[in-house]
């Protein structure tokens, strides 16, 4: 079989046990110390486990960590750009030392989840992190907000994954970086772009996508359905969005859905190398980054999420992005374009802000056919009727 991109570092990371070995852990985690595991983490450790962090083979030891935090790097240079890191209570901490393993197992179900080889017990300066990584110490930034709400003490190590999380909906598009790689061999797509996204897919994001299918073979659109912040709209309900979308515009064969169960760090420009990556990691060669990737609120510029990639060599990124201007459908042109490809002056340009939609969508109207598929806006007006949206 022939392989289209080298995972990042090198090699495909799998960190999960099966079998008798499975066994013997899961017996041996009984008898060691049991750390609560909280969802969020539990996402990152199956990550890792099923190799979409490769080359991480565990949580961020001190050393990585600082790296990490203040050169986008691993210790040994390999480009990493978000701590992927693992805090626990200073009092549990203080339970056990270097050169121990310990239990992670869930805080809401008791389920073992993992063992951590423990490597490195570690405090942080959180604040610090936070500017570094987004570029802001507010506290009402939501990747900030998380950050500060979590213990200030690491522990960094090795894992094994024992047991993964379930799917609660859509299991069938829950694809490891093993399988979709070999997919996109059986499908024989040489190129595959790879397509980031938190939210419905509007006909901007639709013409950044088939823009770019016009110089791939295939497209991974690889929505991310692990924890958001409240005001995102569900996983569910994007689901079914991108299901009708494609359903009704997207060549079949040229396409493929699965999700990324990661959690949003709304970290901007260096979560766009970090999203980057870990497409790589699932068989991407190209990856698209378009207006405030992975933005929130106005802590970002435009385009530094594209600017930032300018840090790193062609080689060591191994996946080629695809940056996009803003799109938007301009009147005059009567298509989707950017400043790139239309001469008009924005009073031309359709512009709706993200209130403004919802605020249509909650009232049950459809927004223009020139901002949405009036197929997805049904789904999203019948998503909006949802209680989490009654507020
Ligand atoms: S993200 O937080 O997951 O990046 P979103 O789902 O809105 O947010 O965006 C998915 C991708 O589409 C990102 O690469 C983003 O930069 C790009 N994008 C979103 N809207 C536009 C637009 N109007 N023009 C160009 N690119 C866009």
């Amino acid at each position: 079989m022939t392989e289209t991109i080298q995972p990042h570092g090198g090699k495909l990371v799998y960190r999960l046990v099966e079998g008798e070995e499975r066994g013997r852990l899961l017996e041996l985690a009984k008898s060691l110390f049991q750390v609560p595991i909280s969802a969020w983490a539990i996402s990152d450790l199956d990550l890792i486990g099923v190799g979409a962090f490769s080359p991480l083979t565990g949580f961020l030891g001190e050393e990585d960590y600082k790296t990490v935090v203040e050169h986008m790097r691993l210790a040994d240079g390999t480009v990493w750009s978000i701590p992927v890191t693992f805090p626990v209570d200073e009092q549990i901490a203080g339970s056990f030392q270097k050169g121990d393993q310990v239990a992670l197992v869930g805080e809401h179900d008791n389920v073992v989840y993992g063992i951590l080889n423990v490597e490195s017990v570690y405090s942080v300066d959180q604040k610090h992190e936070a500017v570094k990584v987004f570029k802001t110490d507010d506290p009402a930034h939501p990747g900030v907000q998380k950050l500060l709400s979590r213990p200030a003490t690491n522990i960094g190590g090795s894992v094994h994954v024992l047991n993964r999380p379930k799917a609660e909906k859509f299991e069938e598009f829950y694809f490891d970086p093993a399988e979709t790689r070999r997919t996109f061999v059986a499908n024989g797509w040489k190129t595959v772009v790879g397509f980031q996204t938190r939210n419905p897919v509007h006909r901007a994001h639709e013409y950044i996508q088939k823009t770019a299918m016009e110089i791939v073979d295939g497209i991974f659109l690889n929505p991310l359905v692990g924890e958001t912040k409240s005001d995102d709209i569900s996983a569910d309900v994007r689901m079914k969005s991108y299901l009708v979308l494609l359903e009704n515009y997207y060549p079949k064969d040229r396409v493929f859905l699965g999700v990324f169960p990661a959690a949003m760090r709304y970290a901007g420009p260096r979560e766009a190398i970090f999203h980057a990556m870990v497409r790589k990691n699932y068989g991407c060669t190209h990856f698209i980054v378009g207006r405030d990737h992975a933005g929130v609120g106005d802590y970002y510029g435009t385009y530094e999420a594209q600017e930032i990639f300018s840090n790193f060599t062609k080689e060591e990124l191994g996946i080629t992005p695809l940056f996009f201007e803003h799109s938007f459908f301009c009147k005059r042109c009567g298509n989707m374009a950017s400043s790139k490809t239309c001469p008009h002056d924005a009073t031309e340009h359709l512009h709706l802000s993200g209130t403004k939609v919802r605020a249509m969508l909650r009232d049950g109207q459809c927004p223009p056919v020139e901002f949405t598929r009036p197929e997805v806006a049904q789904v999203l007006i019948d998503g909006m009727k949802e209680p989490e949206y009654q507020v």
